[in-house]
């Protein structure tokens, strides 16, 4: 067995890892990366397979994986719930069991957080989140690489989150906790964050603000993300009305740092969430922040299934 390498993990939350085990992930992601751009060949997972489930639709989940795995020299399958028994009701259980006993990681993109916890339960491999109603860690993860990567160390650094107390909000509120920054929050009414959902210990790590524009003063970064999430779509005209004073603009962005980063997950609604100055200016790094995240999920699907690499 190798060192610091004992039970099996799963990734199905951002508070599944400690701090650092974050430390060893953005160093050994920031190796991985480097290797791909020097098209150095790195296969430590010849021969291992990444299931992967999608009950949503996406890009750059699956291409990420599914280019990360092949280029770690192992394979992947890829399931929907459309093309496969998971849509005739097959129970998970019973998907987890069968599943498990094929391949050695599972990714799961689905609904409820609940819905994903079932499958770790009856898995005989590691399973990761990507993306629930209430979740999405490996866009967290890959952000706060590339957080790293333009200004160094994230503690002690403010992040202004406007929009939908979503799953990324929820994400961003787990990682302030863990890595020591602080999320400055502003959703309309109505749509706010829940500590609870969030599954934060105390709100000690986000401040509250009424006015988007004031929890951007100061910032290192802001972040946004659709008004409209995968799942709520029957509730897209009344959000449309709702979130209109969310929209991150220049004026948002001339009250943060002038140094500020702007991010957002993808994909991106130019003229909602986002205005296209500010998505296509020289703050934003969503481009960087979308290419990460295939480097972080190497970096992560080494260490659940090879643990630490080098001691
Ligand atoms: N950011 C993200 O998860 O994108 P996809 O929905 O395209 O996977
Ligand atoms: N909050 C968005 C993120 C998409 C990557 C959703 O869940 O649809």
């Amino acid at each position: 067995m190798k060192p610091g390498y004992s039970l099996m993990k799963h990734y199905l939350q951002f508070k599944d890892l400690r701090a650092e085990e974050y430390a060893y992930l953005f160093d050994r992601a920031h190796i991985i990366k480097t290797r791909f751009k020097n098209y150095e060949r790195y296969q430590p997972l010849a021969d291992r397979t990444l299931a992967m489930i999608f009950e949503k639709a996406s890009t750059r989940t699956r291409v990420s994986f599914e280019a990360g795995m092949y280029q770690m020299g192992g394979s992947v399958v890829h399931l929907t719930t459309g093309d496969s028994q998971l849509g005739r009701a097959e129970p998970i259980d019973d998907s987890a069991r069968v599943i498990s006993r094929m391949v050695d990681l599972v990714m799961i993109r689905t609904y409820e957080q609940t819905k994903l916890e079932a499958f770790p339960a009856h898995s005989r491999v590691p399973v990761i989140n990507g993306l629930t109603n209430e979740f999405h860690p490996c866009q967290i993860l890959a952000d706060i690489f590339t957080f790293i990567e333009h200004r160094g160390d994230i503690k002690g650094k403010v992040v202004a989150w406007v929009g939908d107390g979503n799953n990324m909000a929820n994400t961003w509120l787990q990682a302030a906790e863990i890595l020591g920054f602080t999320v400055h929050v502003s959703t309309p009414g109505g749509y706010e964050v829940d500590p609870k959902v969030a599954g934060i210990s105390s709100t000690d790590c986000y401040k509250v603000f009424a006015d988007p524009l004031e929890a951007c003063r100061g910032a290192d970064l802001v972040t946004t993300d659709v008004w409209t999430s995968m799942g709520y779509e029957a509730e897209n005209e009344t959000r449309l009305k709702a979130f209109a004073d969310w929209c991150v603009d220049a004026e948002m962005m001339a009250a943060a740092r002038p140094d500020a980063l702007f991010m957002h997950c993808l994909p991106a609604h130019r003229g909602e969430e986002v205005s296209a100055e500010v998505i296509d200016g020289p703050q934003s790094v969503v481009w960087d922040e979308a290419e990460n995240r295939m480097h972080v999920q190497k970096a992560l699907m080494e260490y659940l299934l090879l643990g630490r690499i080098g001691g």
